[in-house]
């Protein structure tokens, strides 16, 4: 276990392959980027990044959600999936863990750590396995 507050050694980064395809490519394609922004906050925390960079980031991962919930809640709505309702209270679940976290290490209360990369890690890997996929069907 190493001793710092993130470390790629405690939290693996997140890799796209296959097994997380939904079927459609505009969708994927923008998995694998959330991906990277996560991999991105891990990178910036393991090497000690100032508060600035990490709420930078913080904002990219709530900004990039943010579109892509909408065009995935958009092509939902277009192929009348009864999946919509249950996709928009979890998207908005995950845009209110961002906007807390971000509120948390912009006061100083917490700051960006390996349970939140968890955290973060395990919510995508499991949104898009288990409640993604529902719709991967439709495409
Ligand atoms: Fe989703």
């Amino acid at each position: 276990m190493s001793s710092k507050r993130c470390s790629e050694e405690n939290v693996s980064p997140l890799i796209w392959d296959h097994s997380f395809s939904v079927k459609a490519p505009i969708l994927d394609s923008q998995h694998r980027s959330l991906f990277q922004i996560i991999n991105q906050l891990q990178a910036a925390c393991s090497s000690g990044a100032e508060k600035e960079l990490l709420l930078k980031i913080i904002k990219d991962l709530y900004n990039y959600s943010t579109t892509h919930f909408r065009d995935e809640e958009t092509l939902l709505k277009q192929k009348h999936s009864p999946l919509l309702a249950d996709q928009e209270m979890q998207h908005a679940l995950f845009l209110d863990y961002v906007i807390d976290l971000e509120a948390k290490v912009k006061s100083g209360s917490s700051t960006v750590n390996d349970e939140i990369l968890t955290f973060l890690k395990v919510w995508w890997e499991e949104h898009i396995l288990k409640i993604d996929k529902q719709y991967a069907e439709l495409f």
